[in-house]
């Protein structure tokens, strides 16, 4: 449609003193014409907003072209492939295999799939029956009663509302807010009348970072965490939501979060993914190997359980976050140099990791409480995660793994991750030349 803008340009220029400027303004009059006519034929009464998944570039005058990501205003659908639109004036046809009813944001957030999962009971029960999760969370409630009373409150992403009803049970905050962006809203209400404690909990259903109050509030409580700690990324959310709402004084519940990494064994995972394809039913299978090695190691496994005694070394935090300080901008690398002493001659399959949450005592005698998801403390659901290397390798005890792991928040996906382990092994034999700094 860009075309007919141009030939209007043109018309103007040539207006003055040019012989052919009638013909020229004849042949506007009529394009208009024929534009005014496929408007109303395909108008009806239409008014939705649409965006571009991809680029389109329109043939012949009666095609919109547009960008990814171009809001489009759709009004009327004149066939199942093509719809009439308009942008910043501009009408046309648009592709409908173009289009998509998320905004750009929207759909690289995952919106529609990750609050209709949490829309859903399953993945409730499933938080709910975490009991060292869920109970951490009681505790620093409890811990924190007397210093709770009176109060205000922001539950960012209360689902069922438990953290709220937790709050207002043991420390009768004045308001608690529990927010949630999900259909699950709907049964939180009826739950908070259920337990009578309407009066104190306003559950409300939109976006925390969105949510308008007048005061600002003492508390932001939300469990937040994902595989990897930030995988889901809703702690955006929370901070958003506690530069918004949140007294400069005021306290996050977790208050401080570490990602751990170990060296480790994982015989039975890697023999499960790679030696399996050694002999199937007295066959031969070795040539699937390379593409086991693509499609199995090469992603973390997620909900790996592991023992203590599969740690080669001791942990190290790879990543630590100041829930008061952090930013959003900060989310988007985070890197860490290791050097891990292993301890014992055994295999080494890849790294571990697991995170810990703490949450700051609001009194001077109170404990902090300490939510840990690695492998010398009960399995919660997030259970571990595990990076298998493409061949184990054998270690023996004092020799040194060194090396950095990165954490990129992915530039498209915005709830994704993507890891670097990079590392390799100091034998013994090399290890003073390599404390001195010479490196081998
Ligand atoms: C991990 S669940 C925790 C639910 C509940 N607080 C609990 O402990 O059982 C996270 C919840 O936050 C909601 N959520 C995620 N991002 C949100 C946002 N920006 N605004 C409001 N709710 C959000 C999800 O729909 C989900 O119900």
């Amino acid at each position: 449609m860009s075309i007919f803008y141009f030939f209007f340009l043109n018309v103007r220029m040539s207006f003055e003193g040019n012989k052919d400027s009638f013909v020229h303004e004849q042949h506007i009059i009529e394009e208009q014409d024929r534009m005014n006519h496929i408007s109303s034929t395909n108008e009806k009464e239409i008014n939705e907003i649409v965006y571009a998944l991809s680029n389109f570039k329109g043939v012949g005058q009666h095609q919109l072209s547009f960008v990814k990501g171009a809001a489009i205003r759709v009004l009327g659908k004149p066939d199942d492939n093509w719809w009439w639109g308009e942008i910043d004036g501009v009408k046309g046809y648009i592709p409908v295999n173009h289009l998509t009813y998320e905004s750009l944001q929207q759909m690289y957030w995952e919106d529609t799939e990750y609050f209709g999962n949490y829309g859903n009971l399953k993945i409730h029960h499933e938080m709910l029956s975490d009991r060292p999760r869920t109970l951490a969370y009681q505790s620093a409630i409890k811990n924190n009663a007397q210093q709770l009373r009176g109060k205000r409150v922001i539950d960012v992403g209360s689902g069922t509302g438990i953290l709220s009803l937790m709050c207002a049970k043991y420390g009768l905050p004045s308001q608690i807010y529990a927010v949630e962006a999900s259909d699950i809203v709907e049964h939180t209400k009826t739950i908070v009348e259920k337990n009578n404690l309407g009066e104190i909990i306003q559950v409300v259903h939109g976006y925390a970072e969105e949510l308008k109050l007048e005061e600002r509030v003492d508390l932001i409580i939300s469990e937040w965490m994902g595989t990897l700690l930030l995988f889901e990324m809703m702690i955006e959310s929370v901070i958003l939501t506690r530069d918004n709402l949140l007294k400069e004084k005021g306290t996050l519940w977790p208050s401080s979060a570490n990602l751990f990494l170990v060296p480790c064994s994982a015989h039975a995972q890697y023999s499960q993914k790679m030696e399996f394809w050694d002999s199937q039913f007295g066959f031969d299978f070795s040539p699937l190997k390379p593409v086991a090695q693509q499609e199995f190691l090469h992603k973390p496994v997620h909900n790996h359980e592991m023992k203590p005694e599969d740690c080669l070394s001791s942990p190290v935090s790879v990543v630590f976050i100041d829930m008061k300080t952090v930013t959003v901008a900060e989310l988007e690398h985070y890197m860490h140099h290791f050097s891990f002493q292993i301890q014992k001659d055994q295999v080494m399959h890849g790294f571990a990791s697991w995170f810990q949450v703490t949450f700051d005592p609001l009194g001077h005698n109170n404990d902090v409480v300490i939510l840990n998801t690695g492998p010398w403390h009960e399995l919660t659901h997030w259970k571990q995660n595990l990076f298998l290397l493409d061949e184990p390798i054998n270690i023996k005890e004092g020799e040194i793994i060194s090396g950095s792991f990165e954490l990129y928040r992915h530039e498209e996906w915005r709830r994704h991750l993507r890891v670097l382990l990079k590392f390799k092994k100091v034998p013994n034999e090399m290890k003073e030349n390599w404390e001195t700094g010479t490196e081998t």
